[in-house]
């Protein structure tokens, strides 16, 4: 059933279940306990239900007050305790030094794209608006070709990103925004393997959810426009028991890590899920075993984290 189906079936059940409410109060107001028996055994319930709460209601605010002037005395018996707490609620952001790399998620795969991959990707865009934001040096972000099911799926779950800072969010394609020469896809099927960040260029990240059924379709683009395009160094630096192709947000904080910390291994460690069972591999590569196994697009690990500015 649709959405306004199952919505209007849950107003007109609503309804009914008011109805049944207010006669059944009613008829307890008229006629006393001689009414009270002629209802139904669900409504009597019900009525008794509510009953109950009514006579609680004083003991629950009483309850509350009570926690309330608990965690006062808490707070000035220990006020060390209370300022971490709160601390860690804020996490300060660090002194930063922005970085003029720009850094694009390309979201003009949208069509492509289920509304439950299109809910994944935005979770994974609120991890890299709120990882950049506490960045040490937080990139030019850009999201471009916005629209659509994303918009729709941000306007829905999280009105907030209008106010969004140090983001440029266009409806425009990054090639009508950028030069040409300027662009580099990161793909991880381009032959290229990324040596160093170029802090003039705009290194794109295809903005999709796709469990891989769109193998190579960024590749395709990049290729198709004549622009640059280069994996990560993945294999040169770390062993990994799972596939190369990473979620966006893990890509968007390996470049952040790398940024900080100018060292891929480090950067790759700092960001990739241990689940993912990264290894170090040996500088000569001894180690290295490429097994681009495919699953399923990494998004459990940008639930929590999302806009709120913390890290798992
Ligand atoms: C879930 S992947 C999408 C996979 C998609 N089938 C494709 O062809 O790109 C999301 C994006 O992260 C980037 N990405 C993922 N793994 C990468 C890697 N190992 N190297 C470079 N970029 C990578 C790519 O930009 C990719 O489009």
């Amino acid at each position: 059933m649709d959405e306004e189906g199952t919505k209007s079936e849950c107003a007109v059940l609503q309804e009914g279940e008011n109805e049944e409410n207010k006669s059944s109060v009613q008829a307890e107001s008229r006629n006393g306990e001689t009414e009270n028996q002629s209802l139904s055994k669900r409504q009597r319930k019900k009525l008794l239900k509510q009953q109950k709460w009514e006579e609680e209601r004083e003991l629950r605010k009483q309850k509350r007050k009570e926690r309330k002037q608990q965690r006062r005395e808490q707070r000035q018996n220990n006020p060390e305790e209370a300022g971490e707490a709160q601390s860690f609620r804020k996490r300060p952001r660090r002194e930063a030094t922005p970085s003029s790399l720009r850094l694009v998620v390309d979201c003009s795969f949208d069509d492509l794209m289920l509304i439950k991959d299109v809910r994944k990707l935005h979770k994974q865009i609120q991890r890299c608006y709120a990882e950049n934001r506490r960045a040490v040096h937080p990139v030019q972000f850009y999201l471009t070709s916005m629209g659509k099911q994303l918009k729709q799926s941000m306007d829905e779950k999280d009105k907030g990103w209008v106010n969004w800072k140090d983001i440029n969010i266009k409806t425009e394609h990054y090639s009508d925004l950028m030069k040409k020469e300027e662009l580099v896809y990161l793909t991880s099927d381009s032959p290229n393997v990324l040596e160093e960040l170029d802090q003039k260029k705009a290194y794109i990240i295809g903005g999709l959810v796709d469990h891989n059924h769109h193998k190579g379709i960024t590749f395709e683009r990049a290729k198709e426009l004549g622009i640059e395009h280069a994996q990560l160094p993945l294999s040169s630096f770390v062993k990994m028991n799972s596939r190369k192709v990473l979620a966006v947000n893990h890509v968007f904080e390996i470049i952040l890590a790398y940024l900080e910390k100018g060292s891929w291994q480090e950067a790759f460690f700092t960001v990739l899920p241990q689940r993912k069972g990264a290894v170090a591999v040996d500088q000569d590569g001894a180690n290295t075993q490429e097994k681009e196994e495919e699953d399923s697009d990494s998004d459990s690990d940008t639930t929590e984290q999302t806009a709120k500015e913390p890290k798992s």
